[in-house]
């Protein structure tokens, strides 16, 4: 056609030129131009072929290539089982067959499954387990009037499996599909179309311990929750764990004659009982006191025994830095003209030092770290003298309570 064309458009030239010139270009001189444009042509066909056909043969690859990944390849090479039929009111979640994938099932509201709630695609090409069905919770089977109310008794049932799996919500977007899921849950790396509970615990675990939990931490589908130890309450903070006073509650077994001790997790009943020293008796003059009745005239050995044993209970933490004050003593009044303090015993050693904190008062320090659960006792006595002569001992007898944790 364009050969033609142009053919046309030459002779029309050479018409015009011949008929008013003779210069006309001759006939042989128009053959060969036109061989020459015609040669032309077939090149240009020749190539603009081949781009096309270059260009289907791109095309067809990138279509062949979306295919095969939207088709996720396996379809051809791993063996997939027959897609299973979900239970008549109830629904299955789950859309990738292939060997080792599960799927899982739900029944509507009113109904309860019967039978496995996830079947695996076996090597076997077959699902495991059995059909399940969902069957209708019949309220009528049980003839007790009172068994469809609400009691106060029934606790929440224990969360399910499927309850750690959920549909995700998808939308196609420009033949795009986007699936999210609820807060708590993530899209299963097995299945796109599905949610998978996020555990919490095992995820912060590795991150920074406590982080999550000062002490334990329990998984639950879509969230978690800290637990602490018994004695303790879950702070407000939720991941905290927070002492609670037996004591100050009334929580306690101990007797009148005993002192309720409150300690990080627990509690002590302590029995307060007075020293018996020879020649020198003692009275109960305060539940944490006991003073010495007086000496008979000349009994030296009733004069050295301590005028008051005072006892303390203190309670700690495991593992608390070091070094720290735990107790000052000091002398409300001096009589003589000079204070010694000491530490009696060998209860607690390694672990305490007593130094002196001004003129009339010494300070028990706790220069070791103690890792709970331990119970360290320490006595520590004031001598007052005056001219190098004693005049009174005053004795307070230290019980420390450690617990087993770090708070
Ligand atoms: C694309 O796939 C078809 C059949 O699936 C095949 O015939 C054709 O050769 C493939 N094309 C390319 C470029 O791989
Ligand atoms: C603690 O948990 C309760 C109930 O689970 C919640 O209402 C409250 O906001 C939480 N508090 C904090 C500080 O996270
Ligand atoms: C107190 O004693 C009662 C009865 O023996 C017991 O059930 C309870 O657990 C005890 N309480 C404490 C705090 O030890
Ligand atoms: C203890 O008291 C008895 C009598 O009450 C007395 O005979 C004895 O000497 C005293 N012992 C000392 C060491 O003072
Ligand atoms: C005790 O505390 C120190 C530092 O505070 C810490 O390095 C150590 O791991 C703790 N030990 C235990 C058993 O908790």
């Amino acid at each position: 056609m364009y050969n033609g064309g142009i053919f046309v458009i030459i002779f029309i030239t050479c018409q015009m030129l011949g008929s008013q010139s003779q210069e006309c270009v001759s006939r042989q001189e128009v053959q060969s131009t036109l061989r020459h444009v015609h040669k032309l042509l077939s090149a240009h066909e020749t190539s603009f072929l081949q781009s096309v056909r270059s260009l289907r043969k791109k095309l067809n690859l990138l279509h062949n290539n979306t295919i095969k990944h939207s088709g996720n390849t396996g379809k051809h090479s791993t063996p997939i089982c027959l897609a299973p039929n979900p239970p008549a009111n109830g629904r299955m979640l789950g859309q990738v067959f292939r060997v080792g994938h599960e799927v899982h099932f739900l029944c509507n509201p009113g109904f309860q499954l019967s039978g496995p709630e996830t079947r695996e695609c076996l090597d076997s090409l077959s699902w495991s387990g059995e059909e399940p069905t969902c069957k209708m919770v019949d309220a009528g089977t049980d003839n007790n009037p009172t068994s469809s109310m609400p009691t106060s008794t029934s606790s929440p049932s224990p969360p399910s499996v499927s309850a750690y799996v959920r549909p995700a919500r998808c939308i196609e977007l420009q033949g795009a599909v986007h699936c999210t899921c609820e807060q708590g849950y993530s899209i299963s790396s097995q299945d796109r179309s599905l949610c998978t509970d996020i555990d919490e615990c095992e995820f912060f675990r590795m991150t920074q311990p406590g982080r999550l939990c000062l002490h334990a931490c329990v998984n639950t589908a879509g969230s978690y929750y800290c637990q602490c130890p018994t004695g303790y309450s879950v702070s407000k903070d939720n991941r905290s764990c927070q002492d609670i006073d037996e004591c100050e509650r009334g929580a306690h077994n101990c007797t009148k004659e005993q002192v309720c001790v409150n300690t990080f997790g627990g509690h002590r009943c302590m029995v307060v009982e007075c020293p018996r020293f020879r020649n020198a008796s003692y009275i109960k003059t305060s539940p944490l006191q006991c003073e010495r009745n007086p000496c008979v005239q000349g009994n030296k050995a009733c004069l050295q025994a301590p005028v008051s044993i005072n006892f303390h209970f203190m309670s700690l933490v495991s593992n608390m830095s070091t070094p720290r004050v735990l107790f000052r003593v000091s002398a409300a009044r001096i009589l003589g003209d000079a204070l010694r303090f000491g530490l009696l015993g060998n209860r607690g050693a390694g672990h305490f030092t007593l130094q002196r904190s001004s003129r009339q008062s010494g300070e028990l320090l706790l220069v070791e770290p103690v890792q709970g659960p331990a119970t360290l006792e320490a006595e520590v006595e004031m001598s007052e003298l005056e001219r190098r002569t004693l005049l009174g001992r005053y004795v307070t007898k230290v019980t420390l309570f450690v617990s087993p944790y770090s708070f």
